[in-house]
């Protein structure tokens, strides 16, 4: 097979690659979008988008670089985009193809979201304010408008003949891995032909094809998605050949079995968090020693806890805020996903509260928040950001390494520690009473003067190092010492 370059683009590099590696990306905060549904090129905040339909609703790269301020106003410093490449033309009984997985020419772009320019210029805009772009990508499949069982497999660039795929088998057991990967997803309005990723052929196409996306568009990490659905040994070639911090998509609570995807790329999405971290918090009668324990199990499960992708919503399950209204819980969700370990990763759309529920209720288009920054959300988001970001470049690795441990529990309540920044949760809620913990094993010494980050309040460690820690409302409090926040600009130091 001859293998080509992007048609469409000139062979030479443009832009400037920041490539970043895995120790580039733990201290980055990623605001996660669909295209298609986060700004318009004409800026429009009232088309309408009426996500039932599963139609186009008209979201651009040029629409992200004139909204990159409002991303950027909340602390992010990273932004993943759904995926990039050409997808089915149809208008099918599922919906076309807004969200980009259904993908037909790997070679070339979506122009619904722009030209090869605007992409570029996207990039070349985020590198300017020191931004990276991480781009989602598929290896497991191509996308097809009909039954497994009738696909015209000429359609498809660069796999245009049977032999690239396996034959056509719908997955039927989820215990069974090599069902898994071998048989198809999708269903028979749009199957989704399952590339046979153990030929070499085929890797061979998928790793020169990921060097060049990364080369052509300065990408500088990638979200993959269906990691599970490979086998295992097609992802370290894959995650080299890029050369960028890749984290997988194992759509998998079990830790045991997606911790393992972390010994063939650089992270995972963090699913076994996830479960116990929503149950947590999306109700008042939520598990806080589930999370409490699955912190521990992940930090001994996974190789790096502090190189996974951590979330609490994503376009593929119901949003937060679709379980409870209650705006203390999601800010208590919000904490855990950016100041614990990993990479936090926040849905677009988060920050003003959205509560769609399944796909595709969950896939609101941002426009029609107006791009409010003064949202209740946005605001908290933009805090959490703020300290995390000023820890890291305060401490360093030593908040970046440091695994978080958690230092208190009770049927309420969650302490976590990570270096010297010290994080109290609660699933009371809003109407939660007001009460005083007192949290010993805080690492801070005697004397010693912290900053409550959300509500500006100064606390002092008594001789022990224990902090009295005002709780109430069902907020979420967050601890730093006074001293070295000085330049932070929180709490007007
Ligand atoms: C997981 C993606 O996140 C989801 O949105 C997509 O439909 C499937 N993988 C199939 O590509």
């Amino acid at each position: 097979m001859h293998l080509r370059s992007f048609s469409i683009l000139p062979a030479l590099v443009v832009g400037t690659a920041l490539a970043a590696t895995p120790a580039q990306w733990r201290s980055q905060s990623v605001y996660f979008l669909l295209t298609d549904r986060f700004a318009r090129t004409d800026g429009s905040t009232t088309a309408a988008c009426d996500t039932d339909a599963r139609a186009y609703c008209g979201g651009t790269w040029q629409g992200i670089i004139d909204h990159l301020d409002y991303i950027q106003g909340m602390g992010f410093t990273a932004i993943w985009i759904t995926p990039v490449t050409e997808n089915l033309p149809q208008d099918t009984g599922d919906g076309t193809s807004y969200h980009g997985y259904w993908q037909q020419d790997v070679y070339s772009l979506n122009s619904n979201y722009g030209t090869p320019d605007d992409l570029r210029a996207l990039s070349s805009a985020l590198h300017d304010r020191g931004m990276y772009l991480m781009v989602d990508v598929v290896a497991n499949h191509m996308g097809y408008a009909g039954p497994g069982s009738s696909v015209d497999y000429t359609v498809f660039t660069p796999f245009n003949d049977q032999k690239y795929f396996h034959p056509y088998c719908s997955i039927s057991n989820y215990d069974d891995q090599s069902n898994v990967e071998d048989c198809w997803l999708g269903d028979s309005t749009v199957s989704l032909p399952d590339l046979d990723t153990t030929r070499s052929d085929v890797q061979d196409m998928w790793y020169s094809w990921v060097k060049g996306l990364v080369a052509n568009y300065s990408v500088d990490g990638l979200r993959i998605d269906t990691v599970k659905h490979v086998q295992k040994d097609f992802w370290p070639g894959y995650n080299d050949a890029a050369g960028v911090y890749c984290v997988g998509e194992v759509f998998d609570g079990d830790p045991s079995s997606t911790c393992d995807y972390q010994n063939y790329l650089d992270g995972v999405l963090n699913y076994p968090m996830y479960y116990p971290l929503l149950r947590a918090f999306s109700s008042t009668s939520g598990s806080i020693s589930d999370l409490y324990n699955m912190i521990n199990t992940v930090k001994s499960e996974c190789a790096d806890s502090t190189l996974l992708g951590t979330f609490v919503e994503n376009h593929d399950n119901p949003r937060f805020a679709s379980y409870t209204s209650d705006i203390s819980l999601a800010k208590n969700a919000l904490a855990f996903t950016i100041l614990s370990d990993g990479i936090p990763i926040i849905y677009a759309g988060q920050e003003q509260h959205y509560s769609g529920g399944n796909d595709p209720a969950n896939r609101e288009a941002v426009w029609l928040s107006g791009y409010s920054t003064t949202s209740e959300l946005y605001k908290f988001i933009a805090v959490s950001n703020q300290i995390r970001n000023h820890a890291i470049s305060v401490d360093g690795d030593d908040y970046l390494t440091y695994k978080t441990y958690p230092i208190y529990q009770d049927t309420t309540t969650l302490a976590v520690r990570k270096g010297s920044l010290i994080t109290v949760l609660s699933n009371l809620g809003s109407s939660g009473s007001s009460y005083t913990l007192s949290l010993g094993g805080t690492g801070y010494s005697s004397g010693q003067e912290l900053m409550e980050i959300y509500s500006c309040t100064t606390v002092t460690a008594d001789s022990s190092g224990n902090i009295a820690v005002p709780m109430g409302s069902g907020l979420p409090k967050a601890f730093y010492p006074t001293a070295n926040l000085g330049g932070s600009g929180i709490c007007g130091k």
